[in-house]
């Protein structure tokens, strides 16, 4: 081949790949369109909150199956990352999935420390976050920002329902105790506040670090104390163990014991008598009369052989949340103002009852107070009605 007819050859390829290109260009956007959607599933599968983890997947999966496997029209794609309620952990684990994974969206986390650190990986990378558990007060307060949302609740929001339904029964002295962390600290700080605008007084406040157990010698503090009521802030298995351990020492006879939601749900058949008569305040309870919550329960019992507890809920309605944003933009995830306005307006039908948003994406929705009466968390009333956040320096 003479050097004329190489650089003819040279030309011709470089034409054939100029179309070649120009048309991958031209159908780029619709084929992006029907590759799946990744979703990144960033959330306890080991530990002390590992049910949890478990649930809210089982939620989430539930909603989306309901809505024919799709998000937007978008088949989806799962990536899993199990974080084991570790906040050193949380950075890398959320960098994995949205650089290795290259996830359109992360989903995640239980605990609150895990779920600082990855809605700052979120926010540095401009990834959309929903948060179908995790509740430190900051992530949607001065934290808040237009990729991340919540579809569970802030630490503090239990808590003052508690304090004010303990002022309203007249309980002048309170102990506190909790894992230190932010989702106790609030969770107590929202209890202390609301119970001594009321009247009461918090005479001792103790904790303990998550994930730690050995609740004995707080158990003696709280003996001498005598005060009129405990409340405590623990979840998963650690919820199981305190229970336990509150009724062996016999405090459930002398001192009534109270706490977030999360000490009774989904622990119920582990605690089992030591459990009885217990009150929570919590944004769920199992009993509620709703339609949307007799056909979640129902289909859930269907698919997972178990029953359902608040963070399937969650986790069901991160889904949901989703769901709203997808179709907005007709799974155009690129299309994040669109996606980002239609989730802010969304009202969802939730298990829980109704729920929208507030300003820092943050949930509006009416807090239960709840009776545990032989395996469920029977709703005896309503704490606090559509109680929303204040704004805590939220700038959206
Ligand atoms: C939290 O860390 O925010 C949390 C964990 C379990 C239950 C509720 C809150």
């Amino acid at each position: 081949m003479n050097a004329t007819r190489t650089t003819l050859h040279r030309m011709a390829a470089t034409a054939v790949a100029g179309v070649a290109l120009g048309l991958l260009l031209s159908v780029g956007p619709a084929l992006a369109q029907q590759a799946k959607i990744k979703v990144g599933l960033m959330l306890p599968y080991t530990g002390t909150y590992a049910a949890l983890g478990t649930a809210i997947t089982n939620g989430f999966k539930l909603a989306i199956d309901e809505n024919g496997g799709k998000l937007g029209g978008r088949e989806i794609e799962y990536f899993t990352v199990d974080d084991e309620s570790d906040p050193a952990k949380a950075p890398d684990n959320a960098n994995k999935l949205i650089k290795r994974d290259q996830v359109d969206v992360l989903v995640g986390t239980v605990h609150s420390g895990v779920a600082l650190a990855m809605s700052k990986v979120a926010r540095d990378n401009n990834t959309l976050l929903v948060i179908p558990n995790a509740g430190a007060d900051e992530i949607t307060g001065p934290l808040c920002a237009a990729n991340v949302f919540r579809t569970s609740f802030s630490n503090s929001q239990m808590g003052i329902a508690m304090g004010k339904v303990m002022a309203e029964q007249k309980k002048k002295t309170a102990v506190t105790l909790t894992w230190k962390y932010a989702a106790g600290d609030e969770s107590v700080g929202g209890f202390k506040e609301a119970f001594e605008a009321g009247g009461g007084k918090v005479i001792k406040e103790l904790s303990l670090p998550f994930p730690q157990v050995e609740f004995q010698s707080y158990l003696t503090e709280i003996a001498a104390l005598k005060p009129d009521v405990v409340y405590v802030f623990f979840a998963g298995g650690g919820a199981v163990k305190f229970v336990k351990d509150y009724a062996a020492a016999g405090l459930n006879k002398t001192i009534p014991l109270v706490g977030a939601g999360f000490l009774t749900d989904g622990t119920l058949e582990a605690q089992g008598d030591a459990a009885q008569g217990l009150l929570t305040t919590l944004h769920y309870g199992d009993g509620l009369n709703n339609p949307k919550n007799i056909a979640f329960r129902a289909a859930y019992q269907k698919a997972f052989k178990s029953e359902p507890d608040v963070y399937a809920v969650q986790g069901y309605d991160a889904a949901q949340l989703l769901i709203v944003g997808a179709n907005a933009v007709k799974g155009d995830m690129s299309k994040r103002a669109e996606l980002v306005k239609a989730m802010e307006a969304a009202k969802l039908d939730s298990p829980r009852g109704s729920l929208a948003l507030n300003k820092g994406h943050n949930p509006i929705h009416d807090i239960y107070l709840r009776k545990v009466e032989g395996k469920e968390n029977k709703v005896i009333g309503v704490a606090v009605k559509n109680l929303t956040d204040p704004p805590r320096g939220c700038k959206l």
